[in-house]
């Protein structure tokens, strides 16, 4: 477990990188950072294994105060893919990969097979890349070559900073897959940045939305789609990915959301009460209105607000979840 408490970063020109971030980043997870350029992602990251010195506050991992770790020994424990490839040049892809195990004092023959088989996943046939140098690489292969590096010797967290961002979409989505299935079989701690929403929302466990060095909210994909925090988290995650997770999830009638205690003249906007909650929410959108009276046999019943509605479905979830 990895352990944020009040944990700011002002660089030395006065950058106030990170402000007072409290986070808990549970074992065997996946959690994804997710912000606008400059907001504090790999600055968080780098806090983790020190590459970046803390200001005040203190990060723990599995109880241990990191400032207390050698950074020698931080840094082999923890698998980084950095955010710019960073392969060394003159090694070859083989070397590049078996550095980790190599600098642990491992025989070549105990980890070969791993790097063939971490090769052979992400599409890099080891025959013909392993004695090659990066840049006799694409780019994109060469981002392949640094997540297979952080994931060669099996540490237990694993840094991930933008790792997919230079591939192309079906490369991308197929590496998606992989590091998914594989953290279900590895279960490794993993911190993914990635500016992708989709991204974040397929493989992470938890979602870590932050903006200006803040987080402004932390919650699993679905909570997220469910309940964005504030105007910001929503505008990030998208009006359009809010609505159609919404729309998947909602075949009920809203009669159960109608405030009936609301006494006021019909608005100019008017429902129906047999509506289903996908086609009311559809209804918002469409006429970009809040609230509606809802008519039930020609009699104006209440008021469906659109913000109750959502938070309404909320709750439907949790019900359809425990059952
Ligand atoms: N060494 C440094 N000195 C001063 N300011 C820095 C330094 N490194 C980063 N910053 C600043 O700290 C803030 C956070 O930077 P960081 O690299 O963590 O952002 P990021 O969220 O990873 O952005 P991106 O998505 O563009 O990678 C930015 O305002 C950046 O300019
Ligand atoms: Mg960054």
């Amino acid at each position: 477990m990895i352990v944020f408490k009040n944990v700011s970063k002002t660089f030395d020109d006065g950058t106030e990188a990170i402000k007072d971030m409290n986070l808990h980043i549970k074992e065997g997870q996946l959690v994804a950072l997710i912000g606008p350029s400059g907001c504090g992602k790999t600055t968080t990251m780098k806090m983790i294994n020190r590459l970046i010195s803390i200001t005040s506050g203190t990060i723990e991992i599995d109880g241990r105060d990191t400032s207390a770790v050698k950074e020698v020994e931080l840094r082999r424990n923890i698998g980084y893919v950095i955010q710019r490839i960073g392969l060394f040049p003159h090694m070859t892809i083989e070397e590049n990969v078996g550095l980790i195990p190599k600098l642990k004092g491992k025989k070549k023959a105990e980890y070969e097979n791993r790097v063939d088989e971490l090769l052979n996943l992400v599409g890099l046939e080891p025959e013909i890349y392993k004695k090659r140098y990066p840049l006799e690489l694409s780019g994109g292969q060469q981002q392949r070559v640094g997540v297979v590096r952080a994931l060669a010797d099996e540490p237990p967290i694993i840094l991930m900073d933008e790792p997919f961002s230079a591939l192309d979409p079906i490369s991308r989505e197929q590496l998606q897959d992989e590091l998914k299935q594989l953290q279900t079989t590895i279960k490794k701690t993993i911190v993914f940045v990635t500016h992708d929403m989709d991204e974040a929302l397929k493989i992470a466990d938890e979602i870590v939305v932050m903006k200006d060095g803040v987080i402004q909210q932390i919650a699993a994909p679905q909570e997220l789609l469910r309940n964005p925090a504030n105007e910001f988290v929503r505008s990030f995650i998208g009006e359009e990915r809010i609505q159609t997770y919404l729309n998947d999830h909602s075949s009920q009638s809203i009669h159960a959301f109608v405030d009936s205690t609301v006494t006021r003249p019909e608005d100019a906007y008017v429902i129906d009460a047999s509506l289903t909650i996908k086609d009311a929410v559809r209804y918002f959108i469409q006429q970009k209105v809040e609230s509606a009276s809802v008519k039930e046999n020609e009699k104006v019943i209440g008021v469906l607000k659109k913000d109750r509605l959502l938070t309404a479905l909320a709750g439907i979830d949790e019900e359809e979840a425990a059952r």
